[in-house]
């Protein structure tokens, strides 16, 4: 089974994208395989300085690897170094409505941010996304719950172009993480941890060193009364839960026995114990790696090559059925 999710190139990637997504992209290379794309074409759709790009750009890399990305096991790559995502985004421009696309909430929410230019590629993002997956045939997309609409019109613009050139195109499947998809804002524990932010005290990032990650938890908000419970009237206790639960991969009924009795300090100085256990060694891999960009860019460049190669066939196929190109293909 082939397995693709584009990560953005943050390099400020936290708690719940840990746990959420870039886990289940370690996990995927058992399960498939596996290609993971570092998407600097779509960061490009908003404001941004183009020397943080490049440098955002290898921190994520590093994070991946020192999270247990092995290139050996996977496509690790570079969006940008791989033409064929472009080319397609533009063949499939041809079978995506303008107002599906105009009606996309990202769209909207994003647009309305910009407080300058709202830049056509904006609009165009998601025909990028679809190309991205779609260009490789993969069959599941282990992303975040945020991008089911961008999901759903991938798999139409798959089944547009079946529908109108013939079956070319595999139609993917959304996978959602169960775990991690629900880490709460340490500050705000009704609202997801994001980079987009709620707080900065409330966000754990993955590079945050113990101190920093013991004093955000140290402050983390709590509920009235004293007992260890997952409630709907306890988000911060039910948060604190879930995350020790998941960074000690126990259940969390059995985090809620263990502890009973003991007090919301407790709770919240094991659970950052917890975390620190869980990240340190990613930040530590991380801090070696970053240091050396030419190793990183030459892990890149070899799964571009890889990617490119996974990629032409279908290229090949779509030209030929959309009667683009002469008939044997460039040149
Ligand atoms: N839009 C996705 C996000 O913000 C990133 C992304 C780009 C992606 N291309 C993709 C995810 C292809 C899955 C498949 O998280």
């Amino acid at each position: 089974m082939r397995i693709f999710s584009g990560i953005q190139p943050t390099g400020r990637k936290h708690l719940g994208n840990y746990i959420g997504a870039i886990r289940q992209y370690v996990a995927g290379q058992e399960r498939g395989e596996a290609l993971y794309c570092i998407v600097d074409l779509h960061a490009i759709t908003v404001a941004y300085d183009p020397v943080e790009l490049r440098e955002r750009l290898l921190d994520t890399t590093a994070i991946l690897l020192a999270a247990g990305l092995d290139p050996q096991r996977c496509v690790l790559f570079r969006q940008s170094d791989v033409a064929a995502h472009t080319e397609l985004c533009w063949l499939l421009s041809s079978v995506t409505a303008l107002g599906e696309l105009s009606r996309m909430h990202q769209f909207r929410d994003k647009s309305s941010a910009q407080r300058e230019l709202v830049s056509a590629g904006l609009l165009f993002y998601p025909v990028l996304q679809a190309a991205d997956v779609l260009a490789y045939r993969a069959e599941e997309v282990p992303v975040g719950e945020d991008q089911r609409e961008h999901l759903e019109l991938m798999r139409e613009i798959a089944r547009r172009f079946n529908a109108r050139f013939g079956e070319t195109l595999v139609v993917p499947r959304h996978r959602i993480p169960e775990v991690g998809a629900r880490i709460m804002d340490l500050q705000h524990p009704e609202t997801k941890m994001s980079t987009t932010g709620t707080s900065e005290e409330g966000t754990v990032y993955v590079l945050d060193p113990p101190q920093a990650i013991e004093k955000k938890f140290r402050r983390a908000v709590t509920d009235s009364g004293t007992d260890i419970r997952r409630a709907p009237d306890k988000p911060g206790v039910s948060n604190l839960v879930e995350i020790l639960a998941v960074a000690r991969q126990r259940t969390p009924e059995e985090i809620e026995g263990e502890l009973a009795g003991a007090g919301y300090g407790q709770l919240k100085s094991v659970a950052a114990e917890a975390v620190v256990g869980l990240l340190s060694p990613v930040r530590e891999r991380y801090e070696q790696l970053r240091s050396d960009e030419r190793a990183l860019e030459q892990t890149l460049s070899e799964g571009a090559r890889q990617a490119r190669e996974l990629a032409a066939p279908t290229l090949a196929e779509v030209r030929e059925r959309m009667g683009v190109g002469g008939r044997h293909g460039p040149g």
